[in-house]
Protein backbone atom coordinates (compact mmCIF):
# COMPACT_ATOMS: atom_id res chain seq x y z
CA UNK A 1 0.00 0.00 0.00
CA UNK A 2 1.14 3.33 -1.06
CA UNK A 3 2.33 5.63 1.87
CA UNK A 4 0.29 8.86 2.05
CA UNK A 5 3.06 11.60 1.44
CA UNK A 6 2.94 15.47 1.82
CA UNK A 7 1.62 17.92 -0.97
CA UNK A 8 4.17 19.78 -3.23
CA UNK A 9 1.23 21.52 -4.44
CA UNK A 10 -0.07 24.72 -2.95
CA UNK A 11 -2.28 23.79 0.00
CA UNK A 12 -5.99 24.50 -0.30
CA UNK A 13 -5.85 26.71 3.03
CA UNK A 14 -3.54 28.96 1.26
CA UNK A 15 -5.42 28.96 -1.91
CA UNK A 16 -9.04 29.51 0.19
CA UNK A 17 -6.87 32.87 1.19
CA UNK A 18 -6.70 34.77 -1.81
CA UNK A 19 -9.95 33.06 -3.37
CA UNK A 20 -11.76 34.67 -0.06
CA UNK A 21 -10.02 37.89 -0.90
CA UNK A 22 -11.68 38.28 -4.22
CA UNK A 23 -14.69 36.06 -4.51
CA UNK A 24 -17.93 37.89 -5.57
CA UNK A 25 -19.28 35.47 -8.27
CA UNK A 26 -20.41 32.26 -7.27
CA UNK A 27 -23.55 32.28 -8.72
CA UNK A 28 -23.69 28.75 -11.34
CA UNK A 29 -24.38 30.73 -14.98
CA UNK A 30 -27.84 30.16 -17.22
CA UNK A 31 -27.55 29.72 -20.92
CA UNK A 32 -28.46 31.66 -23.96
CA UNK A 33 -29.78 30.46 -27.38
CA UNK A 34 -26.93 31.74 -28.98
CA UNK A 35 -25.00 28.89 -30.65
CA UNK A 36 -21.81 26.64 -28.99
CA UNK A 37 -18.50 27.11 -27.75
CA UNK A 38 -15.53 25.27 -29.48
CA UNK A 39 -15.82 23.05 -26.22
CA UNK A 40 -19.08 22.15 -27.85
CA UNK A 41 -21.11 23.72 -24.93
CA UNK A 42 -24.25 26.37 -24.69
CA UNK A 43 -22.80 29.78 -24.50
CA UNK A 44 -23.93 31.60 -21.28
CA UNK A 45 -25.15 34.51 -19.85
CA UNK A 46 -23.07 36.87 -18.52
CA UNK A 47 -23.36 37.74 -15.29
CA UNK A 48 -22.96 41.76 -15.23
CA UNK A 49 -21.24 41.58 -11.69
CA UNK A 50 -18.44 39.69 -13.72
CA UNK A 51 -15.89 41.01 -16.00
CA UNK A 52 -16.65 38.11 -18.07
CA UNK A 53 -19.69 39.10 -18.58
CA UNK A 54 -17.89 42.12 -21.13
CA UNK A 55 -17.83 39.01 -23.84
CA UNK A 56 -20.99 36.85 -22.88
CA UNK A 57 -24.57 37.80 -24.05
CA UNK A 58 -26.87 39.35 -21.61
CA UNK A 59 -30.18 38.28 -20.22
CA UNK A 60 -32.24 41.40 -20.06
CA UNK A 61 -30.64 42.70 -23.08
CA UNK A 62 -27.63 44.68 -23.95
CA UNK A 63 -26.99 47.82 -21.95
CA UNK A 64 -25.16 51.00 -23.33
CA UNK A 65 -21.29 50.77 -23.69
CA UNK A 66 -18.93 53.34 -23.06
CA UNK A 67 -16.20 54.01 -26.49
CA UNK A 68 -13.67 52.56 -23.91
CA UNK A 69 -15.85 49.58 -22.89
CA UNK A 70 -15.90 48.86 -26.76
CA UNK A 71 -12.70 49.15 -27.40
CA UNK A 72 -11.82 46.78 -25.00
CA UNK A 73 -13.78 43.72 -26.58
CA UNK A 74 -13.02 44.90 -30.13
CA UNK A 75 -9.16 46.39 -29.98
CA UNK A 76 -5.82 44.56 -30.05
CA UNK A 77 -3.11 46.74 -28.57
CA UNK A 78 0.04 47.63 -30.53
CA UNK A 79 2.92 45.46 -28.68
CA UNK A 80 6.26 44.79 -29.04
CA UNK A 81 6.96 41.45 -30.49
CA UNK A 82 7.93 40.86 -26.75
CA UNK A 83 4.62 41.56 -25.51
CA UNK A 84 2.77 39.95 -28.04
CA UNK A 85 4.12 36.74 -27.51
CA UNK A 86 3.46 36.66 -23.94
CA UNK A 87 -0.46 37.49 -25.13
CA UNK A 88 -0.27 35.13 -27.54
CA UNK A 89 0.91 32.27 -24.96
CA UNK A 90 -1.76 33.50 -22.04
CA UNK A 91 -4.90 33.20 -24.49
CA UNK A 92 -3.71 30.19 -26.54
CA UNK A 93 -3.17 28.26 -23.49
CA UNK A 94 -5.89 29.62 -21.59
CA UNK A 95 -8.53 29.15 -24.09
CA UNK A 96 -6.83 25.19 -24.35
CA UNK A 97 -6.72 24.60 -20.56
CA UNK A 98 -10.42 25.65 -20.20
CA UNK A 99 -11.58 23.60 -23.76
CA UNK A 100 -9.85 20.58 -21.48
CA UNK A 101 -11.48 21.73 -18.51
CA UNK A 102 -14.75 21.52 -20.15
CA UNK A 103 -13.77 17.70 -21.40
CA UNK A 104 -12.37 16.61 -18.11
CA UNK A 105 -15.87 17.72 -16.44
CA UNK A 106 -18.07 16.14 -19.30
CA UNK A 107 -16.13 12.72 -18.74
CA UNK A 108 -16.71 12.65 -15.50
CA UNK A 109 -20.65 13.83 -16.02
CA UNK A 110 -21.18 10.71 -18.45
CA UNK A 111 -19.88 8.35 -15.84
CA UNK A 112 -21.51 9.79 -12.79
CA UNK A 113 -24.61 10.49 -14.76
CA UNK A 114 -24.72 6.62 -15.95
CA UNK A 115 -24.73 5.54 -12.00
CA UNK A 116 -27.34 6.15 -9.79
CA UNK A 117 -24.79 8.79 -7.51
CA UNK A 118 -27.07 11.70 -8.03
CA UNK A 119 -25.35 14.48 -5.58
CA UNK A 120 -21.87 13.96 -7.21
CA UNK A 121 -23.29 14.21 -10.88
CA UNK A 122 -24.75 17.47 -9.41
CA UNK A 123 -21.83 18.68 -7.90
CA UNK A 124 -19.61 17.83 -11.19
CA UNK A 125 -22.00 19.73 -13.33
CA UNK A 126 -21.80 22.87 -11.16
CA UNK A 127 -18.50 23.04 -11.95
CA UNK A 128 -18.71 22.42 -15.39
CA UNK A 129 -21.22 25.27 -15.67
CA UNK A 130 -18.82 27.63 -14.91
CA UNK A 131 -16.16 25.85 -17.01
CA UNK A 132 -18.51 26.55 -19.54
CA UNK A 133 -18.40 30.24 -18.87
CA UNK A 134 -14.83 30.21 -19.01
CA UNK A 135 -14.61 28.84 -22.88
CA UNK A 136 -16.95 31.13 -23.87
CA UNK A 137 -14.98 34.40 -22.79
CA UNK A 138 -11.48 32.78 -24.75
CA UNK A 139 -13.52 32.12 -27.70
CA UNK A 140 -14.11 35.37 -27.94
CA UNK A 141 -10.72 36.62 -26.80
CA UNK A 142 -8.79 34.53 -28.92
CA UNK A 143 -10.50 36.08 -31.93
CA UNK A 144 -10.21 39.41 -30.48
CA UNK A 145 -6.82 39.41 -30.50
CA UNK A 146 -6.07 37.73 -33.84
CA UNK A 147 -4.13 34.35 -31.71
CA UNK A 148 -3.82 31.43 -32.85
CA UNK A 149 -5.42 28.25 -31.17
CA UNK A 150 -3.66 25.21 -30.88
CA UNK A 151 -3.27 22.91 -33.19
CA UNK A 152 -4.07 20.32 -30.36
CA UNK A 153 -7.54 20.49 -29.96
CA UNK A 154 -8.85 16.99 -30.88
CA UNK A 155 -5.57 15.52 -28.75
CA UNK A 156 -6.49 17.77 -25.94
CA UNK A 157 -10.15 17.14 -25.78
CA UNK A 158 -9.53 13.53 -26.02
CA UNK A 159 -7.14 13.08 -23.53
CA UNK A 160 -9.44 15.39 -21.19
CA UNK A 161 -12.27 13.12 -21.43
CA UNK A 162 -10.48 10.21 -20.98
CA UNK A 163 -9.16 11.72 -17.80
CA UNK A 164 -12.09 12.71 -16.18
CA UNK A 165 -14.51 9.54 -16.94
CA UNK A 166 -11.43 7.23 -16.04
CA UNK A 167 -10.91 9.56 -12.54
CA UNK A 168 -14.47 8.92 -12.03
CA UNK A 169 -14.60 5.45 -12.92
CA UNK A 170 -11.97 4.96 -10.04
CA UNK A 171 -14.95 6.94 -7.84
CA UNK A 172 -16.27 10.30 -6.82
CA UNK A 173 -12.98 10.48 -4.56
CA UNK A 174 -10.71 9.53 -7.37
CA UNK A 175 -12.38 12.29 -9.93
CA UNK A 176 -12.42 15.01 -7.14
CA UNK A 177 -8.43 14.42 -6.68
CA UNK A 178 -8.58 14.88 -10.19
CA UNK A 179 -10.23 18.37 -9.98
CA UNK A 180 -8.14 19.25 -7.01
CA UNK A 181 -4.71 18.76 -8.87
CA UNK A 182 -5.79 20.71 -12.34
CA UNK A 183 -7.77 23.48 -10.46
CA UNK A 184 -4.59 23.79 -8.45
CA UNK A 185 -2.30 23.81 -11.50
CA UNK A 186 -4.64 26.22 -13.13
CA UNK A 187 -4.99 28.47 -9.89
CA UNK A 188 -1.23 28.61 -10.54
CA UNK A 189 -0.79 29.57 -14.18
CA UNK A 190 -3.32 32.09 -13.60
CA UNK A 191 -1.48 33.76 -11.36
CA UNK A 192 1.71 33.70 -13.13
CA UNK A 193 -0.18 35.45 -15.93
CA UNK A 194 -1.52 38.07 -13.74
CA UNK A 195 2.28 38.69 -12.91
CA UNK A 196 3.17 38.70 -16.10
CA UNK A 197 0.59 41.23 -17.61
CA UNK A 198 1.35 43.67 -14.36
CA UNK A 199 4.15 43.67 -15.17
CA UNK A 200 4.79 45.60 -18.92
CA UNK A 201 2.02 46.19 -21.21
CA UNK A 202 0.44 49.13 -22.55
CA UNK A 203 -2.15 51.29 -21.40
CA UNK A 204 -4.94 49.57 -23.83
CA UNK A 205 -8.33 49.25 -22.28
CA UNK A 206 -8.26 45.43 -23.43
CA UNK A 207 -5.33 44.64 -20.99
CA UNK A 208 -6.92 45.42 -17.52
CA UNK A 209 -10.16 43.95 -18.70
CA UNK A 210 -7.85 40.81 -19.38
CA UNK A 211 -6.53 40.95 -16.20
CA UNK A 212 -9.97 41.10 -14.02
CA UNK A 213 -10.70 38.20 -16.24
CA UNK A 214 -8.03 35.98 -15.61
CA UNK A 215 -7.97 36.97 -12.09
CA UNK A 216 -12.46 36.14 -11.93
CA UNK A 217 -11.58 32.78 -13.32
CA UNK A 218 -8.34 32.18 -10.82
CA UNK A 219 -11.34 32.58 -8.28
CA UNK A 220 -13.54 30.30 -9.61
CA UNK A 221 -10.96 27.63 -10.12
CA UNK A 222 -10.02 27.62 -6.37
CA UNK A 223 -13.67 27.47 -5.92
CA UNK A 224 -13.94 24.21 -7.51
CA UNK A 225 -10.39 23.52 -5.82
CA UNK A 226 -12.06 24.02 -2.52
CA UNK A 227 -15.49 21.92 -3.81
CA UNK A 228 -13.29 18.93 -4.34
CA UNK A 229 -11.44 19.28 -0.97
CA UNK A 230 -14.57 20.06 0.87
CA UNK A 231 -15.86 16.41 -1.49
CA UNK A 232 -12.65 13.92 0.20
CA UNK A 233 -10.80 14.15 -2.98
CA UNK A 234 -7.48 13.76 -0.04
CA UNK A 235 -8.93 10.70 0.94
CA UNK A 236 -8.96 9.23 -2.55
CA UNK A 237 -6.68 6.24 -3.39
CA UNK A 238 -3.19 6.49 -4.15
CA UNK A 239 -4.17 10.36 -3.80
CA UNK A 240 0.09 11.44 -3.70
CA UNK A 241 0.38 9.60 -6.79
CA UNK A 242 -3.10 10.54 -8.56
CA UNK A 243 -2.13 14.24 -7.79
CA UNK A 244 1.50 14.10 -8.83
CA UNK A 245 1.02 12.30 -11.93
CA UNK A 246 -2.55 14.37 -13.42
CA UNK A 247 -0.82 18.18 -11.86
CA UNK A 248 2.55 16.94 -13.84
CA UNK A 249 0.35 16.26 -17.12
CA UNK A 250 -1.20 19.46 -17.00
CA UNK A 251 1.76 21.69 -16.54
CA UNK A 252 3.71 19.30 -19.45
CA UNK A 253 0.18 20.21 -21.61
CA UNK A 254 0.21 23.75 -20.25
CA UNK A 255 4.11 24.22 -22.07
CA UNK A 256 3.33 22.27 -25.09
CA UNK A 257 0.07 24.63 -25.75
CA UNK A 258 2.32 27.71 -25.57
CA UNK A 259 4.27 26.23 -28.67
CA UNK A 260 1.52 24.10 -30.41
FE1 LIG B 1 -11.93 27.09 -16.08
FE1 LIG C 1 -12.39 24.94 -12.99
Amino acid sequence: MLARTPRTLVTPSAWRIIARAHSSHAAPPSFAPSGVTSADTEIPYGDPACASSAYLPQKDGARTQTEEEKRAVSETPELTPEQRDVLEKIIRVDQAGELGANYIYYGQKAVFAAGSDKRTTGIVQAMWDGEKKHIAAFDKLITQHNVRPTALYPVWKAMAFGLGAGTALMGKRAAMACTEAVETVIGEHYNEQLKQLKADFPDHPSIPLLEKILTEFRDDELEHLDTAVANESQQAPAYALLSAVIAGGCRWAIKTTEKI
